[in-house]
């Protein structure tokens, strides 16, 4: 089964980014190890991150249209962007919002998530182990 992993803004700056919030593994790691986990899963998974909106939203149209599970890392956009929200709205597989911190131990503008009440589920706060959690939330969901 063929899953998107679609990350937000910022987070191409893994690795140099806040190491201290986020880890000191870049971006490119964190694909390889999204393709190792989901290779363990059975599951085929396409890793992508976009700072543009536009392009975040037409990737879960897409995601939509081909009845494609998502995991996503809305980042910044998850506290302010309806428009990511009811682009997620529209998706029939699961959709798996995930987060390398935890925001609701943070600043309060991250204590929302427009994104959290039209996804599956949540995964918060075990660094890029919330993507391994996540990709297991999909396998046993599809
Ligand atoms: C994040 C948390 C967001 O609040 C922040 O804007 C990000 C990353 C996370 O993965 O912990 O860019 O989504």
């Amino acid at each position: 089964t063929r899953v998107l992993v679609l990350n937000g803004p910022n987070l191409g700056r893994l690795g140099s980014r806040e190491p201290d919030v986020y880890g000191s593994t870049t971006f490119a790691g964190l694909v390889e190890r999204c393709h190792k986990t989901a290779a363990e899963l059975g599951l085929d998974a396409d890793v992508r991150q976009t700072d543009d909106e536009a392009e975040l939203v037409h990737w879960l149209h897409e995601a939509a249209d081909a009845g494609t599970p998502v995991v996503l890392n809305p980042a910044a956009f998850t506290h302010y962007s309806y428009a990511l929200r009811d682009a997620c709205a529209q998706l029939g597989a699961p959709l798996i919002e995930v987060h390398i911190s935890n925001p609701a131990a943070r600043e309060e503008f991250r204590h929302t998530s427009v994104v959290a009440g039209v996804a599956t589920g949540t995964v918060a706060g075990f660094g890029l182990g919330s993507y391994d959690l996540a990709l297991r939330a999909v396998a046993g969901l599809v």
